[in-house]
C-alpha cells in the first residue's frame, strides 16, 4: 500500500513543479485576464524567447544584465522563472531582477512597457522589497531587435524601486497606414483612365475600324491638332522675337550670311 502512495505523491510533485516553471509571460491580475494586455503580449510574439544583454559600470564593478522576452534565462530544473538577471562580472553573484510569472505589460502609440516583478529582495535598499524590472520598448521601424541598454537603477526610495531598461523594436510601432493622399489617389485614377483610353482606343481602331500604323492611335487627328495648337501657342508665348523678323535680320544685319545664297546661285547658273 505504501509504494503506490509514494509514487503518486512524487508524480504530483513533479507535475506541480513542471506547472510552476513557465515558458511564457504570465500576466498578473487574478483569474480575469486583461484582453488589452494579452493583445500587447501577442504583438511581442516575434521576440518571444529572444535573449538580450546589457552592461553597466558602477564604481569599479561591472554588471551584466541578461534579459529574455517572455522566456526563462535557464532551462535547468532549479529555474525560478527568471526573465531578467543581473550578474557581477568576475563573480558568481547574481540577482534576479524580475520573473516572467509576474508580468505587466502596457503600451501606447509607439511604445510598449514590459514589467517583470517578483525579483530577488533588496538586501537593504527599498525596505527589502522585491526587485522589479521595467523594459521600455520604443518604436523604430529600422530594427526588430535593437540594442538593449540600462537606463537607470532607482533604489533611493523606501518602496516601488525599479530597474529601467530600454530597447528599440519595430514591434512597438503603430500599424502602417496607407499614406496615399487624395492627390495621389486622383493621380493614380487619372493614369489608369489614360491607360484604358490608349489601350481601349488602340484595340478599337485596330480591330473595329481596321486602322494601320499611326492611325491606330485613338483620336489621332484630334491629338495632332492639339499638338500643333500647343506648339503654336508655345511659339507665340515663348519666342522672344517675332518669326518674321528672322529673315529681315539676316538680310540687313549679317552680310556674310546674306551673301551665301547668292554665291550658290552663281555656281548654279552656268549649269
Ligand atoms: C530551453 O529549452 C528549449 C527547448 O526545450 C530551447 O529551445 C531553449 O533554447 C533552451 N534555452 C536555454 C537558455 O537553454
Ligand atoms: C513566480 O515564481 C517564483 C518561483 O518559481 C515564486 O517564488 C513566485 O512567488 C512566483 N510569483 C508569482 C507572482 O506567482
Ligand atoms: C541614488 O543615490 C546615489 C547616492 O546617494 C546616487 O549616486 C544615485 O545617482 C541615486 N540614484 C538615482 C536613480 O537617483
Amino acid at each position: 500500500m505504501g509504494a503506490p502512495l509514494w509514487f503518486v505523491s512524487i508524480a504530483a510533485l513533479l507535475a506541480f513543479s513542471a506547472a510552476d516553471v513557465l515558458d511564457d509571460c504570465q500576466l498578473v491580475g487574478g483569474d480575469k485576464k486583461s484582453a488589452g494586455e494579452q493583445a500587447v503580449l501577442a504583438k511581442l510574439a516575434p521576440l518571444k524567447g529572444k535573449r538580450f544583454e546589457a552592461k553597466t559600470k558602477e564604481g569599479s564593478d561591472d554588471y551584466k544584465y541578461s534579459f529574455v522576452v517572455c522566456g526563462r534565462l535557464s532551462n535547468d530544473s532549479k529555474s525560478t522563472n527568471e526573465g531578467l538577471v543581473q550578474s557581477k562580472e568576475g563573480s558568481t553573484d547574481t540577482s534576479v531582477i524580475g520573473r516572467i510569472n509576474d508580468t505587466h505589460i502596457i503600451s501606447g502609440t509607439d511604445w510598449i512597457l514590459l514589467i517583470y516583478g517578483s525579483g530577488d529582495k533588496y538586501d537593504n535598499h527599498c525596505n527589502s522589497e522585491a526587485r522589479k524590472a521595467m523594459v521600455m520598448i520604443s518604436c523604430s521601424k529600422k530594427t526588430l531587435r535593437g540594442d538593449f541598454t540600462v537606463v537607470q537603477e532607482e533604489r533611493n526610495k523606501s518602496r516601488e524601486c525599479f530597474y529601467l531598461f530600454e530597447m528599440d523594436s519595430s514591434l512597438a510601432c503603430p500599424p502602417e497606414e496607407s499614406h496615399l493622399s487624395v492627390g495621389s489617389i486622383l493621380l493614380i485614377v487619372f493614369a489608369v483612365l489614360v491607360a484604358v483610353y490608349i489601350v481601349g482606343g488602340f484595340l478599337y481602331q485596330r480591330f473595329v475600324v481596321g486602322a494601320k500604323g499611326m492611325e491606330q492611335f485613338p483620336n489621332i487627328t484630334f491629338w495632332q491638332e492639339l499638338g500643333n495648337l500647343m506648339a503654336d501657342g508655345c511659339d507665340f508665348v515663348c519666342r522672344s522675337r517675332p518669326r518674321t523678323s528672322d529673315t529681315a535680320y539676316r538680310g540687313v544685319g549679317d552680310d556674310q550670311l546674306a551673301e551665301e545664297p547668292e554665291e550658290r546661285d552663281d555656281h548654279l547658273l552656268p549649269m
